[in-house]
């Protein structure tokens, strides 16, 4: 294989084969997710009350699908005392064979599908498309930092110098990198964390979502029997409190973390408060992502993307659609619209074909999403109401897309995880007034912009510090390597994951001047 070989993303499914996906929902049909287990391998694991079992039920149907033992908070401080160990030897495996594990592992994911399929639907709710793409971004994020490790770490870089002295820059690994990891996209981005830590020779400890821990311990056996090394990389199965002793560590060097921002204050402040080396932090969090619609816009094109951005995944993606801004000529028509869309959608078991919203993840979020539209009705306006059908909802953790009207953008103060949309009217004099108050958010991750009148979408451009924007388009489903995504402010620290600056940061730079 040609390590410098260009990288091409993964081709998936395609889903206008109809006998392909035929074949694979069979598969995946015969696929029992039962059974399963998530646990550290670690020695610091193995004693007596370092972890307690905890049963892992779907959001589907409520079936057990297995157990994740949690660790303590005394287990994890010993883990990442027992990772420190190894991490001179972990540095010591080349840049090239890091990459060539990374390549298998990505290989190993596309041939097992059906069984990461399964599980997937299984246990985070995910429906087939939802998780097939999941699943191309978790083979897309190896095959992405396999490469970036081969640029970055297979030869120091040569820097401009007086005549007799010789500069290099080179990229070294930080020691014990700690990977917290949300539950909405339990392969993806637990993979894409621990991929890129481990490209830059780091150890590693990932610490995925308490809901979803049987789809990483899938992961993490798929990277150990790629070449990785166990002491090189463990799973730490766990609450809150095992991420929170895992950051606290004094030898935590650097942690990736996923998830909402008070998780990442929280874990911001434990690690300033560390009388210990100061490590980083790569945060990624949620965000009140907007999208502004003009009355040149396409409305049926607009309704479309509004429905996708919004009620996909059952809104429970960091990049959603939470707060929609309609130019008031329009705002009718494009309401009546995304109504009648909402309407045709299936919510319904994930493992249907048919379906196109699945369970949200569990029984807090449902209970949240529920008391935030009865605080919605009587504050504001409902114009859309979706339902569950009876059957359904006695299953699993349902609700139904909803549309609320608000009388003012500040009305939404917090990201709402899940599939409730909120609009606003504008009229063209408020229009830098509707710009100041998506400022106001404090957010930054992503903004959908629809006008055909180019100068309007480089004015929101220009002014609004967002991670990802997207003009004429749905707000959903970056790429890795074309969409580099991450965003700012109370959205994160950056870099942005699948993108050139990624990895860097994973890594300590030394600069080696020799007087020859
Ligand atoms: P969360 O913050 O509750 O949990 C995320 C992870 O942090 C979990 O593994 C959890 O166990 C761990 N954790 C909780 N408390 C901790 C502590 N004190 N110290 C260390 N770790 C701790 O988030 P969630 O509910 O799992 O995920 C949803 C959130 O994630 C949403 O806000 C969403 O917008 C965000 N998200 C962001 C991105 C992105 O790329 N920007 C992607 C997906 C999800
Ligand atoms: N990267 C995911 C998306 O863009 C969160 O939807």
């Amino acid at each position: 294989q040609d390590l410098f070989a260009p990288r091409r993303n993964s081709a998936g499914i395609e889903f206008g084969d109809r006998r392909a996906v035929a074949s694979l929902v069979a598969e995946r049909r015969r696929i029992r997710v039962a059974g399963l287990r998530a646990r550290c391998a670690a020695d610091a694991a193995q004693t007596a009350g370092a972890a307690h079992q905890v049963e892992i039920r779907s959001p589907v149907d409520g079936a057990v699908l297995g157990e994740s033992h949690h660790l303590s908070a005394e287990a994890a401080h010993a883990l990442v005392f027992e990772a420190a160990r190894h991490c001179r030897a972990a540095e010591a495996v080349s840049a090239v064979r890091r990459a060539e594990m990374l390549r298998k592992a990505a290989g190993l994911m596309e041939e097992r599908q059906s069984d990461l399929l399964a599980i997937l639907s299984a246990e985070a709710g995910k429906t087939l498309d939802d998780a097939i793409a999941e699943i191309r971004e978790a083979v897309d994020f190896l095959r992405f930092y396999a490469d970036e490790a081969v640029r970055l770490f297979a030869a120091p870089v040569n820097l401009p110098g007086p005549t007799g002295e010789e500069n290099r820059l080179a990229y070294r690994s930080r020691g014990v990198a700690v990977a917290i990891s949300p539950w909405n996209f339990p392969l993806a981005i637990f993979t894409g964390q621990v991929a890129a830590a481990l490209a830059a020779g780091n150890v590693v400890i990932a610490k995925p979502a308490e809901q979803t821990p049987l789809i990483a311990a899938r992961a993490v056996e798929i990277l150990h029997e790629a070449g990785f090394l166990r002491q090189h990389l463990y799973l730490a199965p766990g609450d809150g409190r095992t991420g929170a002793a895992l950051t606290a560590h004094p030898q935590t060097a650097l942690v990736a973390f996923t998830g909402s921002t008070e998780t990442a204050f929280a874990i911001n402040r434990a690690l300033a408060s560390r009388d210990a080396p100061i490590a980083p932090l790569i945060a990624e969090t949620g965000g009140i992502n907007a999208m502004i619609a003009d009355a040149t816009a396409l409305p049926e094109q607009v309704a479309d993307d509004v429905v996708m951005s919004a009620f996909r995944s059952a809104g429970q993606r960091c990049s959603a659609l939470r707060l929609l801004f309609l130019q008031e000529d329009v705002a009718d028509r494009i309401l009546e619209m995304i109504a009648g869309a909402a309407k045709e959608l299936t919510i319904g078991d994930p493992r249907d074909l048919a379906t196109d919203i699945g369970p949200v993840i569990d029984a807090e979020q449902l209970a949240m999403l529920r008391g935030h539209v009865a605080h919605m009705e009587r504050e504001q306006t409902l114009r859309y109401r979706g339902a569950v059908e009876g059957g359904l909802a006695a299953k699993g953790h349902y609700f139904a897309p909803h549309v609320v009207e608000l009388d003012r953008p500040e009305a939404l103060d917090r990201e709402v995880f899940g599939p409730v949309l909120h609009v606003v009217r504008w009229k063209a004099k408020d229009f830098d007034r509707m710009l100041d108050a998506i400022e106001a958010t404090g957010f930054g991750l992503t903004l959908g912009i629809h006008s055909r009148i180019n100068q309007t979408a480089e004015k929101v451009i220009a002014r609004l510090p967002v991670g990802n924007v997207y003009v004429n388009r749905n707000i959903i489903g970056a790429i890795v390597g074309s969409q580099p995504f991450g965003g700012s402010g109370l959205s994160g620290t950056g870099p942005k994951a699948g993108g050139p600056n990624y990895l860097a940061r994973f890594a300590r730079e030394q600069v080696i001047s020799v007087n020859t």
